[in-house]
């Protein structure tokens, strides 16, 4: 078992210490506007807001080596020729370190006594990206080398400029300006943005031609221009542009030089595009690379990257939690999820091209769940950004463009579960911020322009719409897909040119979703709540009916005996059900069911968990998402069927749904089951990570599971629904800290062996720091609350009136 690194949890940073990672381990830049990745080997690339139609850097994705364009520093030193991150050379080095921290990386490179080190990281607010580099000789003696560094510039639409070489091999311009080199593609035509790539040190040299500087028959593994000691100062045209720069460096015993490289998209704004024909005017350009040579202006750029995150955490930390794995994640890595998911819904990963699919309908505003409490303003103009994207009837543009925030007309919808996601969003914000100022503001439906219609206005669409597309069950209709976006049941196709998303027929199809229904539950429990907090009792009791009448409906149609069906397909036959040979068994809808309060009186709830943990659970990798497996291929199942047994949506364990079983185990007070099950996903906690491979900070989208060839195999890490809501499981439901409309409700469930635990939570302005004790080794039920030393009754915080913005909070578990 190999090790690759650990984690340094005082400065919240994981230390990769060998650079031959089992898959690259990614980390991300930025908050704002610029979004940068980068692996621990400086692999990765950059972008302005929409990693599609705005990226800087070009970036191979099923590459081969994986993960080879970068952000490179070439070392050359008499022959011999290195990487501070050891890729693209591979050169041996003579020590390694990555520490991989939140918004940067900083990679450490040593050979023959020279040490390299890159610091990583986008300045808040600033479209830039900088590396602060310091050479070191660590020798006895004078020593002279040369580094060189390189990127190779996107031309900003990233599909087109990965397709139509017979465009962009004519189109490619730059221009060379002391040590700052710009790439301005299209800028003579419609673009008002160029790309600067400066150094803030004088320059020996430079390359802007691929060609000249790695070579055509070369590769970033031999460039050239390194080999040979030397740049040719090329200017590119047409073909591909890229950044490279000579630095020549003597070094005393013990110096060490210290200097910027500067990665910026520059919007040009009103400012003349040009100083003459074909020369750009460069005003602004030069003006950050003026701003940046001074080395004081880059550290505290970086100090301002590490406070803002400081400052964002204290919002909610737990120091003292008695698993090391649940307290690094909740309060460090785990959060840093939800901040890379907010931005990115699922666009740009190691494993989401960027060209794709953009921000999701339901992605999103899951997303806002783990995020809105660092955030609260921007999850408000994400929500309402996202209902804009809904159509009047209720139907909801599947994905978007980040960019222009418009609805992706080529998915389009049909995916019945998305409209009641935006009633959990709405809710968790309000529940947060105690704003209901967000259901009046104007948002308008994608289908009608100029439409303004408020938030509460889509939220009761979003109701609308399920109740109106039910079918022969009186259960949702699917349409292309609920949750589990390869349950097609209305595609049937035999086809393998087209796409199981968007083939078929889905008007007066009678496919029908259990796992919707038990979101419904979910979503309208929540909005009765919010209506009462609104004192709108008549709407509140409306709703509530609705919610009866789809709790009888599930109770009546969807019990299976054991566990609840999951759906019904065309024919109307069950989908997950004992009288099934495959699939007899899902997750999704045990767990929305049992969120939404089906089975509570009944014993169900408790079955179906149970059910659960007997067919789909193992501790070493957690729930797979159904059993068993399909071994063969239904067209009236769709995708799900599609994927070899034990991966992905067939019987894989698919983190996101497993986070909500660990809710429902704390809703029924099993605070060992929860925890147990919690780690079961827990990358922190994987043991062997030539086994797992995936980052083991971060959560991957899936683990292969046992029904698998390659079990405990994790995938797609980074840009999944597992980030928010397993941060909803730990702080929420097994700290048991949550915000509520009138105030913090306090209802941990955690193993009887605790002790005790704290929470620090900001919430409305107010600092609560929370103790928690367990004298009699209880899972579940607070006997006492003490607020400022006074007893209250209930387990809600309420609001301070006099005031006070800190309270100390006294919890003993054990009612
Ligand atoms: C490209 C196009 C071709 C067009 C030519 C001149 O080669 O493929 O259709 O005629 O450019 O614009
Ligand atoms: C992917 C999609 C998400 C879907 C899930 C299950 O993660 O982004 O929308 O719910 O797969 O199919």
């Amino acid at each position: 078992m190999a090790n690759y690194g650990h984690f340094d949890d005082s400065n919240r940073e994981y230390v990769i210490t060998r650079p031959d990672t089992p898959l690259p381990w990614l980390n991300y830049f930025g908050q704002d506007e610029f979004f940068g990745m980068a692996t621990q080997t400086a692999g990765g690339y950059t972008f302005w807001k929409d990693a599609k139609l705005r990226r800087l850097t070009r970036y191979r994705y099923n590459n081969n080596p994986m993960d080879n364009d970068g952000r490179f520093l070439y070392v050359k030193q008499g022959k011999s020729v290195w990487n501070p991150g050891w890729k693209p050379t591979r050169t041996k080095l003579d020590a390694f370190e990555c520490r991989h921290g939140l918004g940067y990386s900083r990679i450490t490179g040593k050979k023959d006594g020279i040490e390299v080190e890159q610091l990583m990281f986008i300045p808040p607010g600033e479209n830039l990206e900088v590396w602060k580099i310091s050479v070191r000789n660590k020798t006895k003696k004078p020593q002279k080398l040369s580094l060189f560094s390189y990127v190779e510039f996107c031309f900003f639409e990233a599909l087109n400029d990965m397709t139509n070489y017979q465009r962009t091999y004519s189109i490619g311009e730059v221009e060379i300006e002391g040590s700052a080199i710009y790439h301005k593609t299209e800028y003579r035509e419609r673009r008002n943005h160029y790309t600067l790539f400066g150094c803030t040190r004088k320059i020996d040299g430079y390359d802007t031609s691929r060609d000249a500087f790695v070579g055509v028959h070369h590769g970033l593994h031999d460039p050239k221009a390194v080999m040979a000691g030397k740049c040719t100062n090329s200017r590119a045209f047409g073909w591909n542009p890229v950044g490279a720069q000579q630095i020549n460096l003597s070094l005393k015993p013990g110096q060490e030089e210290t200097f910027a490289i500067v990665l910026a998209y520059v919007d040009q704004g009103d400012l003349p595009k040009f100083d003459s024909p074909m020369v750009m005017n460069k005003t602004k350009g030069r003006e950050i690379l003026a701003r940046y040579s001074d080395m004081k202006v880059v550290d505290a750029a970086f100090n301002a990257v590490k406070e803002r995150w400081e400052s964002l955490l204290s919002i909610y930390q737990a120091p003292k939690v008695p698993n090391v794995h649940l307290q690094r994640m909740v309060n460090t890595w785990n959060q840093a999820q939800c901040m890379a998911t907010f931005n990115l819904s699922r666009s740009a990963s190691g494993y989401e091209t960027g060209i794709g699919r953009g921000m999701g309908y339901r992605d999103s505003n899951q997303d806002i769940l783990g995020f809105v409490h660092l955030l609260p303003a921007r999850a408000r103009q994400r929500i309402l950004d996202i209902a804009s994207t809904q159509l009047a009837d209720g139907t909801c543009f599947h994905q978007y463009q980040p960019l222009t925030k418009k609805g992706n007309a080529d998915i389009g919808g049909g995916f019945n579960d998305d409209p009641l996601w935006l009633i959990l969003s709405t809710c968790a914000y309000i529940r947060e911020t105690g704003d209901l100022t967000i259901l009046n503001e104007p948002c308008g439906y994608a289908d009608k322009p100029g439409s303004k219609d408020p938030l509460l206005h889509h939220i009761e669409t979003s109701i609308q719409y399920t109740l109106n597309n039910r079918g022969p069950h009186a259960l949702p209709l699917i349409g292309h897909a609920d949750w589990n976006d390869c349950l097609n049941l209305n595609c049937h196709s035999k086809e393998p040119n087209e796409s199981f998303q968007t083939a078929g027929d889905i008007a007066g199809s009678k496919a029908e979703s259990v796992m919707i229904a038990g979101l419904f539950l979910y979503a309208t429990r929540d909005l009765v709540k919010l209506y009462h907090f609104m004192g709108q009792t008549q709407d509140a009791s409306r709703i509530q009916g609705h919610y009866d009448d789809m709790l009888k409906t599930v109770e009546e149609q969807a019990w299976d005996g054991a566990w609840y069906t999951r759906a019904f397909d065309a024919e109307s036959k069950p989908i997950g059900s004992k009288v099934c040979k495959e699939g007899k068994i899902y997750i999704e809808s045990q767990a929305w069911c049992v969120l939404g309060g089906a089975g509570q009186n009944n014993g169900r709830a408790k079955k179906a968990l149970q059910a659960v943990d007997k067919y789909l659970y193992t501790p070493e990798h957690g729930c797979a998402l159904q059993y068993p497996p399909y071994s063969t291929y239904h067209s009236e199942l769709g995708e799900v069927s599609s994927y070899p047994p034990g991966y992905k949506e067939n019987a894989g364990v698919f983190s996101h749904n497993n986070t909500w079983i660990h809710i429902g185990w704390t809703m029924f007070g099993e605070g060992e089951k929860a925890l147990e099950y919690y780690l079961s996903i827990c990358p922190s906690a994987k043991k062997d990570h030539d086994v797992y491979r995936s980052e083991p900070y971060v959560y991957a989208q899936m683990t292969a599971s046992q029904f698998s060839p390659t079990p405990g195999e994790g995938k797609n890490s980074w840009l999944t629904g597992t980030g928010a809501w397993s941060f909803v499981v730990a702080s929420q439901s097994i700290l048991g800290v949550q915000p509520d409309y009138t105030g913090l409700r306090i209802d941990p469930c955690i193993p009887k062996k605790w002790k005790g635990f704290s929470v620090s939570r900001k919430f409305r302005g107010v600092t609560y720091s929370i103790e928690v004790t367990n004298p009699k080794s209880k899972s579940k039920g607070v006997k006492s609350l003490k607020i400022d030393g006074q007893k209250i009754a209930g387990n809600v915080i309420p609001l301070p009136t006099d005031g006070r913005t800190a309270v100390k909070v006294e919890v003993t578990l054990g009612a």
